[in-house]
């Protein structure tokens, strides 16, 4: 198959973010115990941080980090985290059925995220806890000193205030399976209570209310208009969350999961819109796609889950689902279909970083290395610069059980005209046929390929595992030729490639 691409700097969607490149650390598994912090472990620093993980999260890049949670945050008592480790109790973890023993807290993952270079975002609870409580946190974090709270804080060792400037008003409250859970009426009436006494507090946060917890919620759409209604005048960002994963040896879906969640951006931005003009407002509400990836969900409801009164443990191993070279190209696309939204996409964090559906694995004692999912985000973080473009993509279609028809190839690209660099973003989701692409770029000027990088593999299946960590890397695409204004390419079966102009 041949398909046709056209880029033109002038036709701007909007600037790309960075925080559009954010992750998400939850207390979940083997995520912070065993994953970023092993104080046993060859590798780790003085505050018993594995310096390999912060070496490849560093690699990843990745700017904003969402923590603690997740479900977890529902039954979160922040204080327990902070103060002298020794007196920090040991608490049930009910949405993961473990102990969480609060070894690590806000200071020390704060320290954390200062050696990755990332900016923290920080959860509130609004399962089992409310306004006061997220006050409380509001003051310990972001108040300079000379109160109860900020005192506190600096008597624990922390003399500057941590400034958190993004929040998520509680986590999934439309789950069955959330603490405290709640309708749409009344987690927008207590949403709308707490944003507004948190901005009284600290009138600079930025605040995202809790869209719902999937597209496929039987209360999609009604949940965002009526929790919409309630908060517009008071939040920033709507939240989105979605998981995809290959069902019933479906391919041809599966790589098309990016379909489903530019439909689902483009809902949400739908609602959140009709409420503003409801309401008559000149603002404008903007989405934190604060969860994404592909998950085996179904396989976590079957094999993966904790049970029974006397079985609690610490950082048992959940959700450490391990990916596949189709599954990295889906990953991909979906960066695309977060870029190809960048005018309301203005942030995003891939759930999640370490151990638990993650880009980076660790093996306690031994090794961290890079999932295939590693590959698309840390490639696109680094290129994905400027402004995301509208393009012209003239592509072979085919036929998915589940989206219908659909394109085979998918594309965004990015401009950075101060830099004056491109970069284009590309998937082939043929099965078995490699498509040739001409793309037109002339208006671009004289430019030339800086870096090309493709993940493909005649095994689509292939993984990194801990016996064979470096068997899927992206290799550099020697078919790449520019002349006369055209690019042309060859995308193999089932890829994923990035190419930077300039
Ligand atoms: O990322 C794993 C879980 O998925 C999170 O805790 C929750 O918010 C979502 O359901």
């Amino acid at each position: 198959p041949i398909a046709r691409l056209t880029i033109d700097p002038h036709f701007t969607i909007g600037r790309v973010q960075r925080r559009l490149f954010g992750g998400f650390v939850e207390h979940l598994g083997r995520h912070v115990y065993d994953g970023i912090h092993e104080p046993g472990h060859e590798s780790a620093d003085a505050d018993g941080f594995r310096a390999d993980v912060v070496e490849l999260v560093k690699e990843l890049g990745v700017s904003t980090i969402r923590y603690p949670g997740g479900n977890f945050v529902s039954g979160f008592r922040w204080e327990d985290s902070v103060g002298p480790r020794e007196q920090r109790p040991r608490r049930l973890d009910l949405a993961w059925h473990s102990t969480e023993t609060n070894e690590v807290g806000l200071h020390e993952f704060s320290d954390w995220l200062e050696k990755v270079g990332s900016d923290l975002m920080l959860a509130v609870n609004l399962g089992t806890r409310g306004t006061l409580e997220a006050l409380d946190l509001l003051e310990y974090a972001n108040i300079a000193g000379g109160t109860a709270l900020s005192e506190q804080r600096i008597a624990n060792g922390r003399t500057d205030a941590f400034g958190v400037k993004m929040w998520c008003l509680g986590n999934e409250m439309d789950g069955p399976w959330q603490l405290g859970h709640r309708s749409a009426d009344d987690y927008g009436k207590l949403a709308s209570r707490t944003a507004k006494a948190m901005r009284q507090l600290d009138p600079s946060v930025e605040l995202v209310v809790c869209g719902s917890s999937s597209a496929h919620m039987p209360t999609f759409g009604e949940w965002e208009r009526v929790v919409l209604t309630h908060t517009y005048d008071d939040v920033d960002y709507i939240s989105c969350h979605a998981y995809y994963e290959e069902k019933d040896g479906d391919l041809g879906s599966f790589l098309a999961s990016a379909v489903d969640m530019d439909g689902f951006i483009d809902t949400v931005v739908a609602t959140a819109d009709h409420v503003k003009a409801v309401l008559g407002s000149d603002k404008t509400v903007n989405i934190s796609f604060d969860e994404w990836n592909v998950w085996y969900l179904s396989r976590f409801q079957d094999v993966d889950k904790v049970e029974g009164l006397d079985n609690w443990p610490v950082a048992p191993r959940l959700l450490e689902d391990v990916y596949s070279v189709a599954d990295a190209v889906v990953f991909g696309n979906l960066l695309i279909s977060l870029i190809r939204h960048a005018d309301r996409v203005t942030s995003a964090s891939l759930a999640q970083l370490v151990n638990v559906i993650a880009p980076i694995m660790t093996e306690p004692g031994g090794p961290a290395w890079r999932q295939t999912t590693f590959f698309p985000f840390s490639i696109t973080s680094r290129l994905a610069q400027g402004d995301a473009l509208e393009l012209k993509l003239d592509a072979p279609t085919y036929e998915t059980a589940q989206y219908g028809e659909v394109s085979l190839v998918d594309a965004v690209a990015t401009h950075d005209p101060e830099a004056g660099r491109s970069a284009v973003f590309l998937v082939n989701r043929s099965q078995d046929e490699a498509v040739t692409l001409t793309v037109d770029v002339a208006s671009l000027g004289d430019v030339s390929v800086l870096e090309s990088h493709t993940l493909a593999d005649d095994d689509v299946y292939a993984k990194n595992t801990l016996e064979d960590r470096e068997r899927v890397a992206p290799r550099a695409n020697d078919s790449v030729r520019i002349e006369g204004g055209e690019l042309t390419i060859t995308l193999p079966p089932v890829s994923w490639t990035a190419l930077s102009l300039g």
